[in-house]
């Protein structure tokens, strides 16, 4: 038999023990529906690549063309750790962040990881009229996107929760997709503090 989590209280939010990290492609909602995860949960929403623009005072596509990607990776992970040190939040990061080992590692001891997957188009659709990501600059900016699924899917699969991305879906319904699937993830892991306790 499976054995279900016990339904969280629908009076109030959740207390937030580890910050929730939504991981997963460019065009995933991490940043949508990161927003409304944090409104639902009563906790601050922070964006990394937002974080990295204030801390650089450049936008993204200046970073990569002036300092290049190794610079914003750098960047990337010093951000993410500094954020993963303070009060438990929403953070939504860049598509490439869970795919730097280092990374990784502060995400899966401070964090609890969550990872927005959807199809390739489903994110096609979702990006391919929005200018401002560096790395869909090219001549064929599906097949890289495309490429990009290929190489990073197996490494999104390492997060701790993973949440399918569903076309037409509301960002209030993912949010609370998010928040049952985390309780379930929560139900599983002995001996560790729930991400979720009720208050
Ligand atoms: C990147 C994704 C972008 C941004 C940068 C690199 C990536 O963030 O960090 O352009 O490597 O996939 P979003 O996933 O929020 O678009």
């Amino acid at each position: 038999m499976i054995e279900r989590p016990a339904p969280l209280p629908v009076t109030c939010a959740p207390r937030l023990t580890r910050t929730l990290v939504l991981v997963g492609l460019m065009g995933a909602g991490k940043t949508s529906v990161g927003k409304r995860l944090a409104q639902l949960l009563e906790v601050d929403f922070t964006d990394s690549d937002a974080e990295i623009e204030r801390a650089a005072g450049m936008t993204v596509p200046e970073i990569f063309a002036r300092l290049g990607e190794a610079a914003f990776r750098d960047g990337e992970r010093r951000v993410i750790s500094r954020l993963l040190a303070e009060r438990p939040g929403v953070l939504a990061t860049g598509g490439g962040a869970f795919v730097e080992p280092r990374t990784r590692e502060e995400i899966a001891v401070h964090g609890t990881s969550v990872w927005l997957r959807a199809d390739l188009a489903l994110l096609w659709d979702r990006v391919r009229d929005r200018p401002g990501r560096p790395l869909l600059q090219a001549p064929d900016p599906r097949a890289v996107l495309s490429d990009l699924l290929d190489r990073r899917y197996p490494i999104y699969a390492s997060a701790d929760v993973v949440v399918d991305s569903q076309r037409g879906a509301s960002h209030e319904a993912m949010a609370r997709a998010i928040v049952q699937a985390v309780h379930a993830w929560d139900a599983t892991q002995a001996g560790r503090q729930p991400t979720l306790e009720a208050r």
